[in-house]
């Protein structure tokens, strides 16, 4: 199943990329580029980092205002 159509990345792409170490959607994205076109999949990939897919997501459980930060970074940057 894709999570993001823009790019063509499925659920376990991003799941792969989590377990490499991709803990956030901005590492997401420079690893397979999700999230860098329209951003609709942020959410989705934000919600499948947060399934336990990454060894570190305790720290995502800190950082939600340095995630809305990123999207936005994200945004200007595509
Ligand atoms: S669906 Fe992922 S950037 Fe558009």
């Amino acid at each position: 199943m894709y999570v993001c159509s823009c790019f063509g990345v499925t659920e376990k792409q991003v799941k792969e990329h989590a377990e490499a170490g991709a803990c956030t959607p901005r590492q997401i994205a420079s690893a397979s580029k999700a999230g860098t076109d329209c951003g609709s999949c942020v959410r989705r990939i934000q919600a499948l980092l947060g399934r336990g897919n990454c060894p570190r997501r305790e720290l995502l459980d800190q950082g939600m205002p340095a995630l809305t930060a990123e999207v936005t970074d994200l945004s200007e940057a595509a």
